[in-house]
């Protein structure tokens, strides 16, 4: 006979009961939803191993972030795909850059709609670094402080379009102070920093580099973004960017890295965001594709598990599809 604490299914015996102990929820009101919005573009571009995710025009993103907030998701995540690149990335801080352009078009649209910019040079320079990089050091390297005020310049100008929250994923030391203190100068006190604060060299960005168009064109990140072997450093990286001023902190990718997502969750006490990736959503698309995985069963448990691990905010792929199996 087992002591009376072991008997737990009792509790799983009804669906009502199941629900009135659950620990975790996933509404779409947890959800970002990101965009690839193309530069020239009037058309939408199929991304091969991202299926369901397109190429966007500024038109046709305007039109899914209000499928989006139709469906309960409250912010999108946009990524520019320039009409032209060059060594520094210019088309970052462009006033009639896609961005900008596009976060002014969703906000006129759409004004309840959070619109989330990625803070990045890679989709921007034509070495699809993620900075300034040095030529005169071999290998050559990403410049650090040189980077800096460019991202900075870059905030700016997408906060001045509209954009209610900026992202830096670049993975330079410093970015988020000096982010803050640029808008800060330029009267933006209100615009949070959702700062991508662990964001490991990853295997699971292949799609997305693919789809930005921003494979380095030599070497890799690993000389900003993190090893996957190190976690302490992760909340290193966390605690630095709270002190610095961000707002929200990210994970990046999720599922991984679930035990970075609870570490820094109660090490930092500070919302934090959780990034499905485009790696993560291609395997479930490829599985589900040839009937090895239930997709629909796939997906609301991945989402529930990044939640349990300590994710306030999933930022995924999947958030249009997974809204409607919510409601
Ligand atoms: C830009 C950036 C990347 C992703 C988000 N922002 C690519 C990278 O660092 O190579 C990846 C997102 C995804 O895979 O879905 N620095």
């Amino acid at each position: 006979m087992p002591f009376p604490q072991t008997r737990l299914r009792r509790l799983r015996a009804t669906r009502a009961l199941r629900g009135l102990i659950r620990e975790t929820e996933v509404t779409p009101a947890d959800l970002v939803y990101p965009m690839f919005v193309a530069h020239g573009l009037d058309r939408r571009e199929p991304i091969a191993a991202m299926p369901g995710i397109e190429r966007l025009s500024i038109a046709h993103a305007v039109e899914e972030a209000g499928e989006a907030a139709a469906l309960g998701i409250p912010a999108v995540l946009l990524f520019g795909l320039p009409a032209a690149k060059d060594a520094e990335g210019s088309g970052a801080w462009d006033e009639e850059g896609v961005v900008q352009l596009a976060t002014r078009a969703i906000k006129q649209a759409h004004p309840d709609t959070l619109v989330i910019t990625d803070l990045c040079l890679c989709e921007y320079t034509d070495h699809g670094h993620c900075g300034v990089v040095r030529e005169d050091s071999d290998p050559p390297t990403v410049d650090n402080d040189a980077t800096l005020e460019l991202l900075a310049r870059t905030a700016v100008s997408q906060a001045r379009a509209g954009a209610d929250i900026v992202a830096p994923s670049d993975m330079m030391d410093g970015r988020v102070g000096v982010i803050r203190a640029a808008l800060d100068e330029d009267g933006m006190t209100e615009t949070p920093i959702l700062a991508y604060s662990a964001k490991f060299a990853s295997a699971f960005y292949g799609p997305f580099r693919e789809a930005a168009d921003s494979a380095p064109a030599f070497g890799d990140r690993r000389g900003y973004q993190m090893d996957p072997a190190n976690g302490s450093e992760a909340v290193r990286e966390a605690r630095l960017d709270a002190d610095e001023g961000a707002d929200i902190l990210m994970v990046k990718p999720a599922l991984p890295y679930l035990d970075l997502i609870r570490r820094i969750k109660d090490d930092t006490d500070m919302p934090l965001a959780a990034y499905n990736v485009s790696g993560e959503y291609a395997m479930v698309k490829a599985a589900a594709a040839a009937g090895y995985l239930e997709e629909r069963a796939t997906v609301l448990e991945t989402l529930t598990s990044i939640r349990r691990a300590g994710a306030d905010i999933v930022i995924t792929y999947h958030a249009k599809e997974a809204a409607q199996w919510l409601s």
